[in-house]
């Protein structure tokens, strides 16, 4: 009987949704993995995902298709940034793990409207969530808690206002962040400290095993030198494999702009009622330091401060594990 916690993972798997999903497989009980049109296309999103798992030796866990684009608008993919497959320069064979023939979206709610031990990460478009809310509204009272990479309490990636995941589909978002579920955000506020090391990619290029490999391939860019790589998708999951991964968060008011002419897409994250103790960083959120005017109670718990150190620790020691067998 595992004690990992029980995961859905709802995915758009590029560069760092592989290195992210490498580390729920070891880490966590991946219930099934459901897979949405963001990075890169449907057709390589869910055959990517397809392939981490065998990668992973994990062939058991089940891989399902869902909504290839957002719920409004034609997807705006991120293929300039991820490569055309999605896996920047990783060579991706076609996985003899089949994809599951039941919808994402069916998935999804048949799960949550029997089980109340699995929660739910989403690291790309919340398209999947919202068509599974609107299909099954009782979902809203069923998903116990998701942790989302998306949005940003400062600026964004897409724009300057939006993060990539919040920015393809708001819509999708506006209505998972106003379905009263609990969410954890870790948006480019948290993610934008880590950096990919070359001392981190030498110690995992010494070790032998197919993840590793395919981790050690994740850090390099298309020239083969370290990218700048915030492995977004990575320090979100880390909530949940190691919480003390994030040293700091905070529980805040945030909605998503949908109509905005320079804003669609932002999360807009009230700091109003927040004191910085450091006067020199007022981005910093201590406390809650008075209650927010009616109606804008905090309702995502949103990540501030990650512990770099802690985050290399966490990914080297999942790869040995790896190389363990
Ligand atoms: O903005 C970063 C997010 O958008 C990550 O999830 C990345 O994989 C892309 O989906
Ligand atoms: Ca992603």
């Amino acid at each position: 009987m595992s004690d990992k916690r029980k995961v859905i993972i709802d995915c758009d798997t590029g560069v760092d949704d592989a290195l992210a999903l490498l580390l729920c497989l070891k880490n966590l009980d991946v219930v099934g993995i459901t897979t949405v049109g963001g990075n890169v296309r449907l057709e390589n999103t869910q055959r990517n995902t397809r392939y981490v798992t065998e990668v992973a030796g994990r062939i058991d866990v089940p891989v399902y298709a869902g909504y290839a684009r957002p719920l409004l608008v034609p997807l705006q993919d991120a293929s300039y940034v991820h490569g055309v497959n999605g896996l920047g320069s990783v060579q991706v064979p076609e996985p003899s793990k089949p994809l599951e023939k039941q919808h994402a979206v069916d998935f999804l709610i048949e799960t949550f409207m029997a089980r109340e031990d699995v929660s739910l990460i989403t690291l790309g478009p919340l398209t999947n969530i919202a068509h599974a809310l609107l299909k099954e509204p009782r979902l809203a009272q069923r998903i116990p808690e998701i942790l989302t990479m998306g949005g940003s309490t400062t600026w964004g990636n897409a724009t300057p206002a939006a993060e990539f995941n919040i920015f393809v589909d708001p819509e999708a978002a506006k209505l998972v962040f106003e379905s009263g579920i609990p969410i954890r955000m870790v948006g480019l506020n948290l993610t934008r400290q880590q950096r990919a090391s070359q001392e981190v990619l030498d110690q995992i290029q010494a070790m032998d095993s197919p993840a590793a490999r395919l981790a050690a391939q994740l850090f390099l860019r298309q020239d083969g030198k370290v990218g700048q790589n915030n492995f977004c998708d990575a320090c979100a999951v880390m909530w949940w494999i190691d919480p003390g991964v994030i040293t700091k968060s905070a529980m805040m008011h945030v909605v998503v702009e949908t109509q905005g002419e320079y804003t669609r897409g932002m999360t807009l994250c009230d700091g109003r009622g927040f004191q910085a103790n450091r006067r020199e960083v007022d981005m910093e959120h201590e406390k809650l330091y008075e209650p927010l005017p009616k109606g804008l109670e905090p309702n995502v718990e949103v990540a501030l401060e990650l512990d770099q150190a802690r985050f290399s620790q966490v990914l080297l020691d999942t790869m040995r594990r790896y190389s363990e067998g």
